[in-house]
């Protein structure tokens, strides 16, 4: 089968595409034949460091989530799993390939009527930004202030947290970013490329921020005394550093995403159903071919995405 190596970490050019040995599915595992591979922030932050949730001994076909068809089904499968449109993760490898075989019990069927690029897209990101949610449980009317806010999860979050009623301040980097975010509800938007981007602003009740550093820093800030800070990502490359001691002269409460597997899966099938309904979009801003995954991965570490990025495997 086609697919794409990481035999060493390093920039985007380590990702090389080329044959791999067909996957055979094991005891408990499905086949899939891959149509669209989702593409992650943290996947970039793993092929550059072999840091991050994966692992894997090199070389390996990085990829964390695929959707496409079921075609064949280890001992212990449910045969009515053959022929079925799915979305899976991977367990953080075999991703960008022709085929994936991944543990049948995290099969996700597509809903009828939803697209598999659109299922793909929300895999990842449409249960993190559902799990996001629930942690946080914004209020309607609360003012909750999004980091990244035009990315793969930004992007669903804006839109989730403006369907509970709240007033979302989108911040992100550039015009084109801000303009994609009011476009999905956010009442307001912040350029926080302009380094006075909180001048002046009303505080905030809650923050969602998958930024970090500097940026994530200046969201806590406009935090109301009594406000929350759900910190789910560093793609700046440092944790929002919010010490202690402020939390506590702020009455800040620092809330943290720490779910059950079942949660998860739940949390999943939840985003893929709000899609089918209609209710919830996600933005595919840009897609690769396969053999391209390199350019793929430069173009989000470039900061110039919007939504989410795809590898389009086959027709
Ligand atoms: N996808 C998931 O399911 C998932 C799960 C758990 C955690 N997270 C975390 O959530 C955050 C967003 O993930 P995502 O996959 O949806 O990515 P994304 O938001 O589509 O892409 C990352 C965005 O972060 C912003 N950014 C700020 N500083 C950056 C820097 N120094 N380098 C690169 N980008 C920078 C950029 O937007 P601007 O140009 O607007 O700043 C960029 O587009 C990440 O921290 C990720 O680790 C994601």
């Amino acid at each position: 089968m086609r697919a794409v190596w990481l035999r060493e970490f390093g920039g985007p050019e380590v990702l090389v595409a080329g044959a791999a040995p067909d996957p055979v599915p094991g005891p408990g595992e499905a086949l899939v034949a891959v149509a669209h591979a989702n593409l992650t922030f943290v996947e970039t932050q793993f092929r550059a460091t072999g840091l991050g949730p994966f692992t894997g001994a090199l070389p390996m076909v990085p990829g964390n989530g695929v959707g496409g068809t079921v075609t064949a089904l280890g001992p212990g499968t449910d045969p009515a799993w053959l022929g079925r449109r799915v979305v899976s993760s991977t367990g953080g490898s075999g991703g960008y390939a022709e085929l994936a075989a991944v543990p049948a019990d995290g099969l996700h069927p597509v809903p009828d009527g939803l697209q598999l690029d659109t299922a793909t897209a929300l895999l990842a990101d449409g249960r993190t930004a559902r799990l996001l949610l629930e942690t946080a449980a914004p209020a309607p009317g609360e003012r909750v202030l999004v980091t990244a806010a035009a990315g793969g999860v930004g992007t669903l979050l804006v839109q989730l947290a403006t369907a509970a009623g709240a007033r979302v301040l989108a911040a992100a980097g550039g015009p084109r970013k801000l303009a994609l975010a009011a476009e999905l509800g956010a009442a307001e938007t912040a350029d926080y490329r302009q380094p006075d981007w909180t001048d002046g602003r009303a505080p905030v009740d809650l923050v969602l921020d998958g930024v970090g550093g500097t940026l994530g820093r200046a969201a806590a800030g406009l935090l109301r005394d009594g406000g929350r800070l759900l910190s789910f990502g560093l793609a700046s490359g440092s944790w929002t550093d919010l010490p202690a001691d402020e939390a506590a002269a702020r009455a800040l409460t620092v809330l943290h995403l720490r779910p059950a597997p079942d949660r998860i899966r739940a949390a999943t099938a939840h985003a893929l159903a709000e899609a089918a309904a209609g209710r919830l979009r996600p933005v595919i801003g840009q897609r690769f071919p396969l053999e391209r995954a390199a350019d793929a991965h430069r173009a989000i570490e470039a900061r110039a995405t919007l939504g989410k990025t795809l590898l389009d495997v086959r027709p």
